[in-house]
């Protein structure tokens, strides 16, 4: 393989995308994480198809858990989910709700930054990296989806998940365009309430 065929650690595109300049409130972090969500929104029915027992996944942009407490049911003990903030206190409200629930063996917390998500430790490990609700967030999206991208194995899934009417349709197409750039392939994405979904795999090949 040359230079040139290396896949580049560093991702091409540095741009910061100045509409993404707000982050979400801690209390609203509180709010996203009650069970009443749950009456319109069921994360272990919408997540159960794309992940197994004993596996990797990574939950972007966690706040309090909504998503990572039913990836910790789904992977069980002997897997992992690592969550991912860029909020210590959303952190913190993750780790009290997985600790009442005696799901705490399998998160593993992670502060991150803006700059990035320090995954390079799961490179190519992940079967399934979920991003709810955080990209329109994120100071510079193709980065972050890059990283997104890197830590997937082959055959594991990219699910993003954006607010309807929050982010518009031509933004969604955006951030989707910029994950088929990075050689990911769309698949049928899952439907969730009031939301705009995109589903993508890592080729195997
Ligand atoms: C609107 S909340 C969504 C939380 C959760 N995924 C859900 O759907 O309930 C977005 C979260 O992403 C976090 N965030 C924003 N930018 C981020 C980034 N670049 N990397 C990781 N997390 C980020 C925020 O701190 C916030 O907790």
């Amino acid at each position: 393989m040359s230079d040139s065929d290396t896949p580049s650690r560093q991702p091409a595109a540095e741009v910061e995308d100045p509409r993404n300049r707000h982050l979400c409130p801690v209390w609203i972090g509180r709010l996203l994480a009650s069970p009443f969500r749950r009456i319109v929104e069921d994360p272990g029915k919408i997540l159960a198809p794309f992940v197994s027992r004993g596996s990797t996944v990574v939950d972007a942009g966690c706040a309090m858990g909504f998503h990572s407490l039913d990836l910790a049911r789904l992977v069980g003990p002997e897997g992992r989910v690592i969550c991912l903030d860029v909020q210590q206190k959303m952190l913190d409200g993750l780790i009290k709700r997985a600790r009442r629930k005696g799901l705490d063996g399998a998160i593993e917390p992670r502060l991150c930054d803006q700059n990035g998500l320090g995954l390079d430790d799961v490179e190519g490990q992940a079967e399934l990296v979920t991003a709810f609700n955080v990209v329109h967030e994120t100071s510079f999206p193709e980065r972050f989806l890059h990283e997104c991208s890197d830590a997937l194995k082959p055959g594991g899934r990219l699910l993003i998940v954006e607010p309807r009417g929050h982010v518009t349709p031509g933004d969604f197409a955006e951030s989707t365009a910029a994950a088929t750039v990075l050689g990911l392939i769309p698949e049928p994405a899952p439907k969730v309430f009031k939301s705009l979904t995109a589903l993508f795999a890592k080729p195997t090949g």
